[in-house]
């Protein structure tokens, strides 16, 4: 199969040097990319900054922002039989970018819809703009292909992650809570619930990144063999 995966974090600059973003190493992606490849599959891997090699046998796009992720995501989804979303897509993005690196004491950036702001009592605005939700604006393009999400939760994450299967029509979300020291961000192991429509949550054990891609790897496959017979 034709397998696109997004992996690691996206940046949202403000300034030069500045920039939002999150905790996400892409680790759990480059393992869905390399188990991917390793059974066979031809995989496109769609990456924001991270520092892991590149996976071998995968093709690597390289983007920073959510919106050059969604561009990507858009030029590769038709060939794709199966998105594999890991990527920790940052949910905003400052309102403007200031061509120079803002400074302490002014604030100072000249154009008149800077994000940021300084009043004169000390105090910084940060003005921020929704980014597009990738997965809910390539539903309409999803066809008979396999969506994957991921969920990163650290409350309950089996009732967000119902949310989201429905609300991002997904086939499979993968839910895993954050705040347990062994799971999540950084760490080579994780917890992971698999939710599908229509069928209880599926907890699986405490697996290292690898296995919960292997793993995942076959469930998509699967899918799409299931897909292909009409079943
Ligand atoms: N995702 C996306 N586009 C975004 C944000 C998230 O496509 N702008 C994808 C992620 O790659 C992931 C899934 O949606 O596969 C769930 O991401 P998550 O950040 O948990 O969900 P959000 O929709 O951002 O919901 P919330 O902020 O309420 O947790």
């Amino acid at each position: 199969m034709k397998l696109l995966v997004t992996a690691g974090p996206t940046r949202e600059f403000l300034d030069p040097v500045r920039f939002l973003s999150n905790r996400s190493t892409g680790k759990m992606g480059y393992a869905v990319a390399e188990a991917a490849v390793l059974r066979g599959h031809e995989v496109v891997l769609v990456s924001g900054p991270v520092s892991l090699p590149p996976p071998s046998g995968a093709r690597l796009v390289r983007i920073v922002s959510a919106r050059d992720l969604l561009a990507a995501v858009e030029t590769e989804v038709d060939a794709a039989d199966a998105l594999v979303m890991t990527a920790a897509v940052a949910d905003w993005r400052p309102a403007s970018v200031a061509s120079a690196k803002l400074k302490k004491r002014t604030g100072a950036d000249p154009t008149a819809d800077a994000a940021f702001r300084l009043d004169g009592e000390g105090r910084a605005t940060l003005r921020l703009v929704a980014n597009p939700d990738i997965l809910a604006t390539l539903r309409p393009r999803k066809g008979s292909r396999v969506f994957v999400g991921f969920a990163a939760e650290t409350g309950d994450p089996l009732a967000e992650a119902g949310r989201k299967l429905a609300e991002k029509g997904l086939d499979l979300l993968v839910a895993n809570d954050v705040s347990r020291p062994d799971a999540g961000f950084e760490v080579d192991t994780n917890a992971v619930s698999i939710l599908s429509p229509g069928a209880p949550p599926e907890p699986w054990p405490l697996l290292t990144k690898r296995e919960v891609a292997e793993r995942l790897v076959g469930r998509v496959e699967q899918l799409l063999r299931a897909r292909r017979s009409g079943a």
